[in-house]
């Protein structure tokens, strides 16, 4: 049987945090070190355009994520890992299935729903502030998945209409052209936890209550300290699934020690020592990615060579596929 191809792209506008490392990073690391997966995994950097209109965001925000995905072990021999836009081919994509994709599909995405309804209530124009770039976005997604055939794309629930809707355009090429498409499914997996920020609510860099995952050690216990808690004094017992402290613990823990901190809780220990413990416990994890991860940002050179190398692996997929396309739609040489 086939291998399984799997693909993610990563959005280039901010600094990977603790919940994007324990929901999205860490298990997709480990996925790809299964011989039976082959897996694809860049740097979104034209999608990073439709929300960002800050360069130099962009691209420091692009070098962090390299450095973090190279720092935590992603072992690009056996992935290809790419920039985005080191590819032309996907652009090059976008286009031929922009001429493919129903608009009134487009009409229906949730976040261009969204920016609509948020004008509306504003009492602004329906199409205030939007760009093409966000209208047309689930194109240039779908361009990401199928220029590689990719045929599982692990994706938060908020991502699974898109993965649809390259589904449904990837139908409709092959119907009317030629088959040249894999049909990809998204995959969401429950048993990877959304993390909970500073505030007790998701942790999103859109909150401004994340905690970063390569910030420095003392920077980190700060910030840990800064979870919020209930005022129950040492002694009294506390509710383990009603703490944003607990929820962090079980993200990072075995299932061994996530029992006995239950326990500890309905024990009533204190929110100093919880908290004490809970950063023991991240910064062991985290300590040694952290300094190869500072190692890395300052030699934007080896990551250069590393996201080059990528491209170069990735394009010998993209090229023979782009020129299928071409050929199906009628574009290319007279001879
Ligand atoms: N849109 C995705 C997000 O915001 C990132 C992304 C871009 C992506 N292209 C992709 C994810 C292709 C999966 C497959 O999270």
């Amino acid at each position: 049987m086939a291998r399984q191809r799997v693909l993610t792209g990563i959005t280039t506008t901010g600094t990977p945090h603790l919940g994007n490392y324990v929901g999205a990073i860490r298990p997709a690391i480990a996925a790809s070190r299964d011989a039976s997966i082959e897996s694809f995994f860049f740097l979104a950097d034209y999608h990073a355009l439709i929300k960002c209109q800050d360069p130099e965001l962009v691209r420091r925000s692009s070098k962090e994520i390299a450095a973090t995905w190279l720092a935590l072990g992603l072992d690009t021999e056996q992935a290809l890992f790419y920039r985005q836009s080191d590819v032309p081919e996907i652009p090059e994509l976008t286009w031929v299935l922009c001429c493919n994709a129903a608009k009134g599909l487009m009409n229906r995405a949730h976040a261009y729903k969204a920016a609509v309804q948020a004008n509306e209530e504003a009492g602004e124009d329906p199409d205030f502030g939007i760009t093409m770039g966000l209208f047309s976005y689930p194109v240039l997604m779908a361009a990401d998945i199928l220029m590689f055939n990719a045929s599982h794309i692990p994706v938060g629930r908020d991502q699974v209409q898109h993965v649809e809707m390259a589904r449904d355009i990837a139908q409709r090429f092959n119907h009317n052209w030629a088959d040249v498409f894999t049909l990809p499914e998204a995959v969401v997996d429950d048993s990877v936890a959304v993390l909970q920020g500073l505030d007790g609510r998701k942790m999103s860099k859109s909150y401004n209550n994340t905690i970063p995952l390569f910030e420095g050690e003392k920077q980190l216990r700060k910030s840990i300290n800064r979870i919020k808690t209930n005022l129950l004094e040492p002694g009294e017992p506390k509710d383990p699934d009603d703490s944003t402290v607990f929820q962090v613990w079980a993200a990072f823990a075995s299932p061994d020690e996530t029992a006995r901190m239950r326990r500890e809780f309905e024990n009533g220990i204190a929110w100093g020592e919880a908290k004490k413990q809970l950063f023991e416990l991240v910064n062991g994890e985290l300590a040694g990615a952290r300094e190869r991860y500072q190692e890395l940002m300052d030699d934007p050179a080896y990551i250069e060579g590393v996201l080059k190398k990528g491209a170069e692996r990735a394009r010998e997929y993209a090229v023979p596929l782009m020129a299928k396309v071409r050929a199906a739609v009628g574009i290319g040489t007279l001879r």
